[in-house]
């Protein structure tokens, strides 16, 4: 009997019936339970209504906790700030409480933490099978077709850890969130790297100080047991043993094992460097990247700054060690590229630094973070104009996007061609200087009229050139993070050379879509409650043309009228024949994602308004066909 009921528990985990799952009262029955909620196995939605088409095909972050953990209540607000981006990054977050029967206790304790994000109620001993739960606090990541990508289990962060950025710098590793932990180099600021001590071999004790100040030293993070740690540490041993770089770098070999494990380790490979234990986390804990996985490398120059960081290890990273480390110890460094594909940004940075961190300001660095917001990074009809050297050889392909993600976004080569025909320093040719025409038309192949939104080539180019961010090398730390994350808001979108008139001089040629808009909350707008207690940094999205010739406070403005979806009006109404996005911003042919949807977002943005959902609204915007 007891046999049967076990047996009848485990087919109910992995086929949960919908009624099974979603009997409770206030749960919507699902349609269609997406996969990872499937794994899951919500029992007891607690936070109504549980909607789970929202999960459908979303990657899932998933917080497994008893709040009996004395770090449940940091994990539960790290979820929350998870929870207001998740539109952004396109993933979903969802809480597993594993307190037994203690619903109203679990509820208060995540109301007091301010955390609204869906939570269900699970048997601990159910979720500890069907999760692999290690202790009562665990983080985990599911893909979009429900399979596992990783997860962490809060025991194993050591407690001297900040554990709200080892969250973070986890999470950060699947979903790219745009989080800068405080040892990653970031727009040419290289950060102080930490202290420590080094038993040296007569028992006492140096500090790593003295190494840095004698000549570049790499440091790795590795366990005994991992191939790839022993792939990247053989490579930099061959290094120190061979001619080019005899005496010029140190290597200090970190490892995870304790001390007698670690002997074995040394004694079997003998490194001419020394590999040094762990146990206690004690130097792991002083770099907030590391956050368990292994390899993870630290390049650190003479003035003891972090120069570069390098997660896992492969053939390319090979490369980028020998230019690194060529260019940190002053030795001839020509580049090596790929000499019959894409190299990526990654190795260009090394010799051109100031293009690099000018290029990082653009939204070309982002762009496939936009085709991943849509969920549309495999679909070949974004993912085109969104990565670099499509289509060509050795350049992104979708069937082999794990190998290309390096290739990600407009880079350098998207507009210099491929670094093997375009940089001077390995073919030994000066390029080719293109002109103006050339480079309109080379812009022009992405930015179509369907896909920009007002595309003015005089206008745009000067936002690439390299001399764009020449301010920044007497920035802190702290002005270069805080520009790299708003350096995609926009406030001229339009770029129009026209005024703002306002939409009562639209109405007499444009009546029908006049009287559809006078219908919609964005005329309604105008006399609002919410738009007259907006404070004034936030009226622009209660008005028209804000702070643009003719735009609010004009009077006239107020409500979000033709204009602010049409960009101003004035060139168009002297000029209705006018074709082109200099006049009026058409709007019928263009691509809802790359134009209209920037639009909305101008003013429904995640922190306005993360409610947002663009492929549902729009349909309430459209101006309906004329009977
Ligand atoms: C190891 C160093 C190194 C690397 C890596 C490197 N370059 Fe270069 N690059 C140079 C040097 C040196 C020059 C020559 C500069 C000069 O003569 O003015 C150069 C020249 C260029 C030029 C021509 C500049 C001009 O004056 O017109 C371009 C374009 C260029 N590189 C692009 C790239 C791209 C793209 C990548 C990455 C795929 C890359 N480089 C990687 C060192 C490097
Ligand atoms: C390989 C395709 C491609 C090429 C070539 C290209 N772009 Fe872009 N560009 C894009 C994409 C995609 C975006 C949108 C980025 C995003 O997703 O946010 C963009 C965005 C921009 C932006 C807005 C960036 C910002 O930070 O506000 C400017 C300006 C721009 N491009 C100018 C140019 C110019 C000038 C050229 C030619 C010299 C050019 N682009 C060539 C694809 C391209
Ligand atoms: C022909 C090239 C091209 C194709 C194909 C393309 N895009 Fe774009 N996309 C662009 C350009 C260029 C921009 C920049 C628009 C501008 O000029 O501001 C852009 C912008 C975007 C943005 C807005 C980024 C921001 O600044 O907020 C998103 C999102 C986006 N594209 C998604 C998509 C999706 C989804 C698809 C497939 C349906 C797609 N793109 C297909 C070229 C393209
Ligand atoms: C949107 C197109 C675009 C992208 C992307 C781009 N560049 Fe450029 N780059 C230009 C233009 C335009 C020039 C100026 C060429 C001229 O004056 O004829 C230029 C000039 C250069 C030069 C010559 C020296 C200088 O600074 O003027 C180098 C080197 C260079 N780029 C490297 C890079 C690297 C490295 C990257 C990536 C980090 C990159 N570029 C990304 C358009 C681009
Ligand atoms: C004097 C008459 C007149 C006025 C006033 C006028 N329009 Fe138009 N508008 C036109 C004509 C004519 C067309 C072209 C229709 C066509 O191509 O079929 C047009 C086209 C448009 C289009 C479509 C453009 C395209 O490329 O598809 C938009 C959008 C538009 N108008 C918006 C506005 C807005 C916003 C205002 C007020 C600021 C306005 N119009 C004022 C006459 C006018
Ligand atoms: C919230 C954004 C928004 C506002 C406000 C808005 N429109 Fe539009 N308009 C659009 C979009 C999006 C389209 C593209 C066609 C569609 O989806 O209906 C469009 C299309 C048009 C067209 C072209 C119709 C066609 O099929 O080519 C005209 C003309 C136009 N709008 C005029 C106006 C006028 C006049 C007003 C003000 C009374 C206005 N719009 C207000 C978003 C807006
Ligand atoms: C100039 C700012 C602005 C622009 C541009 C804009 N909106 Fe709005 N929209 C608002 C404001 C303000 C509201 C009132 C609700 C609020 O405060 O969020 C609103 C309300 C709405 C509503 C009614 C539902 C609700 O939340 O009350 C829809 C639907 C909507 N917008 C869709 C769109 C779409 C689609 C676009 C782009 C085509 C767009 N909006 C562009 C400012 C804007």
């Amino acid at each position: 009997m007891r046999k049967k009921i076990v047996a009848a528990v485990l087919l109910w985990l992995v086929f949960p019936t919908a009624e099974s799952v979603y009997s409770q009262p206030f749960a919507r029955p699902p349609v269609n339970v997406p996969a990872p909620v499937k794994r899951i196995v919500p029992h007891q939605p607690v936070s109504a209504p549980f909607d789970a088409e929202r999960f459908k095909g979303k990657t899932i972050l998933l917080l497994a906790y008893s709040i009996d953990n004395p770090r449940a209540g940091e994990a539960v607000k790290f979820m929350q700030d998870m929870y207001r981006i998740r539109g952004e990054y396109n993933f979903e977050v969802l809480g597993l409480n594993i307190n037994d029967n203690r619903t109203d206790e679990v509820v208060k304790f995540n109301q007091n933490h301010n955390a609204t994000f869906p939570l269900l109620l699970e048997n601990p001993k159910v979720a500890a099978k069907s999760l692999n739960l290690a202790g009562d606090l665990s983080l985990y990541i599911f893909n979009k077709q429900g399979g596992l990508m990783s997860s962490l289990a809060a025991v194993n962060i050591p407690p001297q850890k900040n554990f709200t950025q080892a969250l973070h710098v986890f999470v950060n590793r699947s979903i790219k969130t745009g989080f800068i932990p405080a040892d990653e180099p970031v727009l040419g600021d290289r950060p102080m790297a930490p202290v420590f001590d080094l038993p040296k071999l007569d028992g006492t004790k140096m500090s790593i100080q003295e190494l840095y100040a004698m000549m570049p030293v790499v440091i790795v993070f590795m366990s005994p047991t991992c191939g790839h740690c022993r792939d990247e540490l053989a490579f930099l041993n061959s290094l120190l043993m061979g001619d080019e770089f005899k005496g010029k770098f140190f290597v200090v070999a970190v490892s995870r094992f304790n001390q007698e494990q670690t002997n074995l380790f040394i004694k079997q490979q003998r490194y001419s460097f020394p590999v040094i234990a762990d146990t206690d986390n004690s130097i792991s804990s002083l770099f907030p990247s590391f956050a368990g996985s292994v390899p993870m490398g630290f390049i650190i120059d003479r003035s003891g700054r972090i120069y570069a960081k390098h997660t896992g290890f492969s053939g390319r990273m090979m490369d980028l060690y020998f230019m690194e480390l060529r260019k940190l110890c002053g030795l001839p460094n020509k580049p090596l590229l790929n000499p019959k594909g894409y190299s990526g940004q990654d190795r260009c940075v090394i010799c051109h630094e100031k293009e690099h961190i000018q290029w990082s300001l653009t939204g070309h660095a982002d762009a496939f973070k936009s085709v991943y917001r849509k969920g549309r990074e495999d679909d070949p009809a974004c993912v085109s104009c969104h990565v670099t050297g499509w289509g060509q050889q050795g350049g992104y392909a979708i069937n082999d996007k794990m190998n290309r993600r390096f290739l990600e976004g407009v880079q350098c080569e998207s507009c210099h061609g491929p670094g093997y025909e375009a940089c001077a320093a390995f073919t030994g040719i000066k390029p080719h200087k293109k002109s103006s025409e050339e480079w309109k038309a080379l812009c022009l192949s992405c930015h179509t009229e369907k896909e920009s939104l007002n595309f003015n080539f005089a206008r745009r180019f000067p936002k690439v050139l390299h001399s764009a961010a020449s301010g920044i090398a007497s920035m802190s730390r702290e002005q270069r993070v805080k520009l790299l994350s708003e350096h995609k808001r926009k406030n001229d979108l339009f770029g129009n050379p026209a005024a703002y008139i306002g939409a009562e001089s639209c109405k007499k040629c444009h009546e029908h879509e006049y009287a559809q808009w006078s219908t919609t909350a964005h005329a309604a707008v105008a006399h609002s409650p919410a738009a007259a207690a907006a404070p004034p940094e936030k009226k622009y999205r209660f008005t028209t043309g804000s702070g643009s010739p003719g735009g609010y406070p004009a009077p006239g403005r107020e409500g979000v009228q033709c204009e602010a979806c049409h960009g101003p009006g004035e060139r168009h109404i002297q000029n209705p024949e006018k074709k082109g996005q200099d006049y009026i911003v058409g709007l019928g042919g263009s691509c809802d994602s790359c134009v209209v949807e920037q639009i909305c977002r101008t003013c429904h943005g995640p922190d306005d308004d993360p409610k947002f959902k663009f492929e549902q609204y729009i349909e309430t915007i459209r101006h309906k066909p004329q009977q």
